[in-house]
């Protein structure tokens, strides 16, 4: 781990680190891009960028990866590491380029810093920065090589058989491949990246939620539109739910992602509004490997017409013997679906939880939060909650530090 010899170091200017870790990731990005334009297409978000989250969530894994070498040196922030890698792997991120970002990235931080970065407070960040690439590098080549691809060949074209409006703003894409080879199998829970290209000729990234079990032929995502407000609308969720069309094909990476079903223990799904995408996953999973475990499916919605994918996720609950499910809408208990519906947002006082579950999570973050909170107060415990987050995650920073090593809880 960490070198005596870097360690004191590390502690004497983690302080100043941290607070300039976001100015410091701002201007990398800048220089990153100036350097490398080839990365603004098809390898980096730049809806994220705009939104500053992407430069917020590099910040805070590199404060809390540093802390913890120096806190806790004997155990690393796996969770932290694994959803990282993951990520990197849906966009087929090489080795070759973590060079690059470590020159763009100390660039920044002596553009920042200045002065105050000595040979001596380089070299120990130095040193940090490699001990965090490697245990990106090697995760990732796990990753690949478990796929028996490389970041190059993580693509493959598709064509769009179906396009299904589940809602106003909701549209799903079945996807079909469009020749004979093997489709690699995913695992619940996981996402694809989708690489579309523009109207202005960049491709974007985006991941997507796989919403149905593997079928050897198919892939399936829904979209929900992204309405800007006073923002600009989102780009890719618009332009494919009003300009791709059956027929159409798009380029998507192989599955990955890190939040994934433990189909061995009762369950309980939690979910609001777009955030149901990985759990319609997981049920169609349970559906078809024929489970009889206790299943509690969770949804909170505005109203019955925006929740999508309700006829899956109920036809699925209605095909488990020990499924059931309580829906929450906000508008008022208006309903037709043959399950338990409350007025307002989800209140878990009246729910009865299985024991020993593990619990999956998947909405706004003060949803989660709100709902991880509810259940630690039932006594849950925080390692049996996961929970995925439909952007940069910008929660870990706050919640590393309450974790049981090697487990991606919320
Ligand atoms: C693991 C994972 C799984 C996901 N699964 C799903 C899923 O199953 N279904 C789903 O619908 N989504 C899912 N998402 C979200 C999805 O990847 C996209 O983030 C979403 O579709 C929005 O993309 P967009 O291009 O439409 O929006 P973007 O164009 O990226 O915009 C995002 C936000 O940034 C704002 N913005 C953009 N440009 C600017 C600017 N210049 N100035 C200020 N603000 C700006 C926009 O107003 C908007 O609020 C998932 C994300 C992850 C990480
Ligand atoms: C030690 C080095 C690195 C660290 C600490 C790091 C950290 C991160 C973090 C925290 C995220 C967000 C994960 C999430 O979704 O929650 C991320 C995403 C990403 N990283 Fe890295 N990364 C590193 C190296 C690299 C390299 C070498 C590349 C290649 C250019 C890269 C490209 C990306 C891209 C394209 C994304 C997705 C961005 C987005 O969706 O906005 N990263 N990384």
């Amino acid at each position: 781990m960490l070198s005596d010899r870097s360690r004191p170091v590390i502690e004497a200017t983690l302080p100043a680190v941290a607070d300039n870790i976001e100015e410091i990731a701002t201007r990398f990005y800048d220089h990153l891009f100036g350097e490398h334009p080839e990365l603004l297409d098809g390898t980096f978000n730049r809806g994220n960028q705009a939104e500053k989250t992407q430069q917020m969530a590099l910040a805070a894994s590199v404060a809390v990866f540093a802390s913890s070498l120096v806190k806790t040196p004997e155990e690393l922030p796996e969770h932290l590491l694994s959803r990282i890698a993951h990520k990197h792997a849906s966009l087929g991120i090489a080795p070759e380029l973590y060079d690059v970002v470590h020159d763009n990235l100390f660039w920044a931080i002596v553009d920042v810093l200045g002065d105050a970065v000595t040979p001596e407070v380089a070299a120990a960040w130095d040193e940090v920065y490699w001990l965090m690439a490697f245990a990106l590098i090697n995760q990732e080549r796990g990753l690949y090589s478990a796929r028996g691809v490389r970041p190059d060949t993580v693509w493959r074209e598709w064509e769009v058989a179906e396009k299904i409006q589940e809602t106003d703003d909701v549209v799903t894409f079945r996807m079909r491949r469009t020749d004979d080879r093997l489709v690699r199998t995913s695992l619940p829970g996981q996402y694809v990246t989708v690489q579309v290209p523009m109207p202005d000729g960049v491709r974007q990234p985006r991941q997507y939620s796989l919403t149905r079990a593997d079928d050897a032929e198919h892939r399936q995502f829904s979209v929900k539109r992204v309405r800007g407000g006073d923002k600009p609308d989102g780009e890719v969720s618009n332009h494919l739910c009003e300009n791709v069309q059956v027929g159409d094909r798009l380029t998507l990476s192989l599955p990955f992602g890190d939040v994934v079903l433990d189909d061995s223990r009762p369950v309980v799904f939690a979910s609001a509004g777009i955030g149901v995408t990985p759990m319609a996953g997981m049920l169609s999973h349970l559906v078809e490997a024929g489970s009889h475990l206790p299943i509690t499916v969770l949804h909170a919605d505005l109203d019955e017409g925006s929740f999508a994918l309700r006829q899956q996720v109920l036809d699925d609950v209605a095909k488990l013997p020990g499924a059931s499910a309580h829906v929450w809408y906000e508008n008022g208990a208006h309903s037709t679906l043959p399950v338990d519906v409350h007025g307002g947002i989800m209140n878990l006082d009246d729910v009865k939880l299985p024991h020993d579950a593990g619990y999956y999570l998947c909405g706004p973050l003060p949803f989660m939060q709100g709902i991880r909170s509810a259940l630690i107060d039932r006594g849950v415990s925080p390692r049996d909650i996961q929970y995925e987050v439909f952007g940069p995650d910008l929660w870990q920073a706050d919640l590393v530090t309450e974790q049981a090593p090697g487990r991606h809880s919320a």
